[in-house]
């Protein structure tokens, strides 16, 4: 299996004591499949990814990748496996100010020690072609977002951890930047699973899963 989480427990302490985000969530994602993963905001999904991205270390369960459990990776571990079998694409796009959109693009790919190519190709199916040599300060959101799912797709990850890949952009542009997604799937194996607030666009992926009170549905 590419991904399974079992029965992954996680609490957040503040001043007025602790919070239980995640009550026991427990799912698994096989290569060249794609999944949705829905709920209200607050539910916890980003809490999720990041534990699944190892960014973060659950209170209770296992989480493995490829068959490893990344709690017995160190930090330098965790840190090689996203680098090389895994593409996150955040809320925040955590683009490199000082890169051009060109090398931002293919910063991750180099990164993982991927030959890089198709760039220009990309870029256009994007609607970045124009801006390969703008700056990210000097893009829209809906375009350093998208510079975000290309950096992911030139990368060819294994597995793909995207929160709101579309959040940013309108109907067309989002389908687009799915069908990208869903080919890189298809094309190179690699399994996705995508937090969405559309019942749209999740019903476009293989299947979905909701979040609700903790749990999964
Ligand atoms: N570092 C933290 N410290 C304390 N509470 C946190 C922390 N991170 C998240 N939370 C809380 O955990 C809950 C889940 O947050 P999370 O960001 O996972 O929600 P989400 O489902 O991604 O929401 P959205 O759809 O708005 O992005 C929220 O109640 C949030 O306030
Ligand atoms: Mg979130």
């Amino acid at each position: 299996m590419l991904l399974s989480a079992r029965a992954v427990e996680k609490s957040f302490e503040t001043a007025d004591g602790s919070h239980p985000v995640l009550r026991g969530v427990s799912l698994e994602l096989a290569a060249g499949r794609t999944l949705a993963l829905t709920g209200e905001s607050g539910s916890g999904k980003s809490t999720l990814l990041h534990l699944l991205a190892g960014l973060d270390t659950p209170d209770g369960g296992t989480i493995e990748i490829e068959g490893q459990d990344i709690a017995h990776l160190d930090d330098a571990g965790r840190a090689a496996l996203r680098r090389s079998r895994v593409g996150l694409i955040f809320q925040q796009f955590n683009l490199i100010p000082s890169l051009s959109v060109a090398d931002n693009l293919t910063f991750h790919a180099r990164l993982a020690g991927r030959e890089v190519e198709g760039v220009a190709d990309l870029a256009a199916r994007l609607g970045l072609g124009d801006h390969l040599h703008r700056f990210p300060e000097q893009l829209s959101g809906g375009q350093q977002q998208r510079v975000a799912i290309g950096r992911t797709v030139l990368a060819r990850p294994a597995l793909v951890l995207a929160d709101e890949p579309t959040g940013n952009l309108d109907e067309a542009t989002g389908d687009a930047t799915i069908d990208l997604l869903r080919g890189l799937a298809s094309e190179t194996g690699a399994g996705l699973l995508m937090v969405t607030h559309s019942d749209r666009l999740a019903a476009m992926l293989d299947a979905r899963l909701h979040l609700r009170a903790g749990q999964l549905a």
